[in-house]
């Protein structure tokens, strides 16, 4: 059955809200422990689909891993070569963190693996993990870029010294996963700043990982060391409240607790903060490793942007919510360096401009991005069906375009919602969001 979100238009949001657990640290949590020697409580555990497709996987190679209440798992980790052969192709539903990290820990395993996932995630590149994780002496093939991916295990792995092409930290992640087991140091070095979460686990596990510039040195380890993990909130769950709250705030404000603020996620910040956006970072702290504070979100007359293409990677998530805020925001802001939004769960420009275009928003679409001509005044949007393209954060971002339109909009194909952000619906309403 289709579900759809049905949203009323021009509503006002005040109040205090705290969004759900990290969805990238939340898998790496699950993949870490499961190697590590001992047990490790995680708390604040994402148990969004996306999360579970990674805790049924590890579950298959076996992994015992208890689920003590909603946000709370034991992983009883099995040590760097206790994992075994799953009996069925590993199904990383539509989750491209989990399949391609997958790739890289189980690239190197004794035993040979299958991973497939949803329709979206079958058509999404793989070639960009499996082509460095070969470089290492890995036997891992696609299927024209594609999954299924088929990893053969029992390949002897080498350290390598491998320049990423694209910012990414799904990539760079599965090389270090690898790299874990491998002969010799391994570096990898990106064009630009991306997120750091599995490095900062993994030297949290003892392991040995060098952060220099935009380059990133594993040595591999004998063990890793089991640990407690509180998981942070999303702070691209946060994303769409932060937004909603410049955009339809009470004077109360909005206030949401307890958000990941590592510094490589909050480019959306920075840019809503260069567009006008009052934003108030509080009860700064850490968790972990990991940095979170409470962010006060006041309404906010923005303006439009040239947003630097240094920011993107730092915001990609961010980038589709982001793109409603400018339809707010007193004249053009311009995107650019954005290609990767093309082979996300959706191609995100494609599936923002649709919707864009289906509320009247004036804009143009280029191959790396968009530019957007606001309204920072009374309805930015008119109404309508918007199709979400099967993807979470196109759903979520046009529920938050409903706070300044003109009619009522709706969102077609939400279920995928629950990849990333179980909940959405009951928080957005306890904070004036019309939404059914
Ligand atoms: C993620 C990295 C990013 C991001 C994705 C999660 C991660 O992808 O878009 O949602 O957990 O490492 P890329 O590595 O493809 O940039």
């Amino acid at each position: 059955m289709i579900q759809n979100f049905d949203l009323q238009p021009a509503t006002r949001v005040s109040g205090a809200l705290a969004v759900p657990g990290d969805k990238s640290i939340s898998h790496r949590a699950l993949m870490l422990s499961g190697i590590a020697e001992g047990t490790s409580q995680v708390s604040g555990f994402l148990a969004s689909e996306d999360c579970l497709a990674t805790l049924k996987a590890m579950r298959a190679l076996g992994v015992r891993i208890d689920q003590s209440g909603p946000t709370d798992v034991q992983v009883h980790g099995v040590g760097m070569h206790g994992l075994r052969a799953a009996s069925q192709p590993l199904d990383m539903g539509n989750a491209g963190t989990a399949m391609r990290l997958f790739a890289g820990l189980l690239a190197a395993q004794s035993f040979s693996s299958r991973l497939v996932g949803d329709e979206s995630l079958m058509k999404r590149p793989m070639e960009r993990v499996a082509k460095p994780l070969r470089e290492m002496g890995a036997d891992v093939r696609t299927h024209n870029g594609t999954p299924p991916v088929d990893i053969g295990g029992d390949r002897p792995l080498r350290g390598i010294d491998y320049a990423m092409p694209m910012a990414s930290a799904q990539v760079k992640s599965a090389i270090l996963l690898a790299a874990l087991y491998a002969q010799g140091p391994t570096r990898v070095s990106a064009p630009a700043v991306n997120r750091d979460h599995s490095e900062l686990m993994l030297a949290s596990c003892g392991v040995t990982v060098e952060t220099a510039g935009l380059s990133t040195t594993l040595y591999p380890p004998q063990r890793l060391r089991a640990q407690d993990i509180v998981v942070p909130g999303d702070f691209s769950s946060a994303a769409f409240f932060i937004v909603a709250g410049l955009l339809a705030a009470t004077d109360e404000g909005l206030l949401i607790r307890n958000v990941g603020m590592n510094p490589t996620r909050t480019g959306l910040l920075d840019i809503l903060r260069s567009m006008g956006a009052a934003i108030e970072v509080l009860n700064a702290r850490f968790s972990g490793a990991e940095p979170v504070a409470d962010l006060q979100v006041r309404a906010s007359l923005l303006h439009g942007v040239a947003v630097p293409p240094a920011q993107v990677a730092l915001a990609i998530d961010e980038i589709p919510v982001l793109f409603i805020a400018a339809a707010c925001a007193e004249g053009e802001t311009l995107v650019t360096g954005a290609e990767e939004l093309r082979v996300k769960e959706s191609d995100r420009i494609a599936a923002m401009s649709a919707g864009l275009a289906a509320l009247g928003v004036v804009h143009s679409v280029m191959p790396d991005g968009m530019r957007i001509q606001g309204r920072a005044s009374g309805p930015a949007f008119g109404g309508g069906a918007i199709e979400s393209f099967g993807d979470h954060r196109i759903a979520m971002s046009f529920a938050i375009a409903s706070l300044r339109a003109a009619e009522a909009i709706q969102v077609r194909d939400v279920a995928n919602v629950a990849t990333s952000f179980p909940g959405f619906v009951p928080l957005a309403r306890s904070i004036g969001i019309s939404i059914r």
